[in-house]
């Protein structure tokens, strides 16, 4: 079986986004491969948060998972800081990363913005762990959103370099698995916008938490246009990120969700939209809270999985390691 491998990072609230262009395709495809899926907290602190908020967000994160239906007999759930060569191998990954291709990474000089100057390191060094995280396991596969397509490339990269340095196979080459619908939901309030844990507007996103109410309010809130015209168009983003949300959840062709709206005006899109997003909601947020009350079981799991993957990683560290003349 092909291995996939993928990550979340637990830095606020888990939205709409993240499950449409991350979590539901791991779980779809979870009997298909060998999957193993981090929660990347060394990534969470690349950015200021709070030490209760971290840890907290761990665990939910962790729920989270299991309640959107990942199951431990296909998937290896784990937490990044608990298999310490995620932190070792980035270090050397790094000695071998020229500066220039992280000079180039957009994510990186989004999120440093004005503040190049005093923002931690570790979000220059972010995509290096990122790689790592991938390239320990050996990852065929890394079933992602759009957005993280850049570091997938780097990845690949810096993995060919290093083969090609050290004439061995020491890393698999791992292809992105980028699915065309929902792999770039935008935000609510400003459709140009992805929608993102991070952005201070609570009204820019739905989270996988929201209750019905709040869900109702954010979409009524969601920004559109004019036109009064329920057509799939990019030239329209607010209208077009209602329907492809619509499109993704009902999995509906294009077509017929035009022909559904045909002469209907925006508030019966938002109407249907928010029974939508409340009816797959509904069960998952059930699940959280069954696993919620047992943290006992989550530590677990979470325990198991690390446990679980600590030797494979630790393989390739050594090899690392032993090509290039360490240890
Ligand atoms: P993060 O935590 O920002 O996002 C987690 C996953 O959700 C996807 N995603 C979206 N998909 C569609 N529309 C959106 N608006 C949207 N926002 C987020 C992301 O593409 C991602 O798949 N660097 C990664 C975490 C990471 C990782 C890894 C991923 C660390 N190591 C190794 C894969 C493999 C990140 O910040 O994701």
């Amino acid at each position: 079986k092909k291995r996939t491998f993928s990550g979340i990072q637990p830095s606020g609230d888990i939205h709409l986004g993240n499950y449409l262009g991350a979590i539901r395709n791991w779980v779809r495809t979870q009997t298909e491969y060998d999957n193993i899926y981090c929660i990347v907290d060394l990534h969470a602190i690349t950015l200021p948060i709070d030490p209760q908020e971290l840890h907290q967000n761990i665990r939910r994160l962790a729920a989270i998972y299991l309640a959107c239906g990942l199951d431990t007999r296909y998937c290896k759930l784990f937490v990044q800081s608990h298999v310490r060569q995620h932190a070792e191998a980035s270090w050397i990954l790094g000695c071998f990363t020229p500066m220039g291709w992280l000079n180039r990474m957009t994510q990186f000089k989004a999120k440093a913005g004005e503040n190049q100057e005093t923002v931690g390191a570790g979000i220059y060094m972010y995509p290096v762990l990122m790689a790592c995280d991938i390239l320990l396991y050996q990852t065929h596969l890394v079933p992602v959103g759009e957005d993280q397509r850049q570091h997938l490339e780097l990845t690949r990269d810096l993995a060919q370099r290093f083969n090609h340095l050290y004439q061995q196979e020491v890393f698999t080459i791992p292809e992105p698995l980028i699915r065309e619908v929902g792999a770039r939901i935008m935000s609510l309030t400003d459709p140009t916008q992805k929608m993102s844990k991070t952005n201070p507007n609570p009204n820019s996103r739905i989270n996988l938490l929201d209750d019905p109410k709040t869900i109702k309010q954010k979409i009524a809130r969601a920004t559109t246009d004019s036109l009064r015209l329920i057509r799939f168009d990019p030239e329209r983003p607010g209208i077009n990120n209602l329907l492809t949300i619509y499109e993704a959840l009902t999995e509906r062709s294009r077509q017929e969700i035009e022909a559904e709206f045909e002469g209907k005006g925006y508030g019966e899109l938002k109407a249907r939209l928010t029974e939508v997003v409340v009816a797959t909601l509904e069960p998952i947020q059930r699940r959280y809270q069954e696993y919620m009350r047992d943290p006992a079981e989550l530590e677990a799991i979470l325990r198991a999985g690390a446990d679980a993957v600590r030797p494979i990683a630790e393989a390739t560290l050594q090899r690392m390691k032993d090509v290039i003349g360490l240890g």
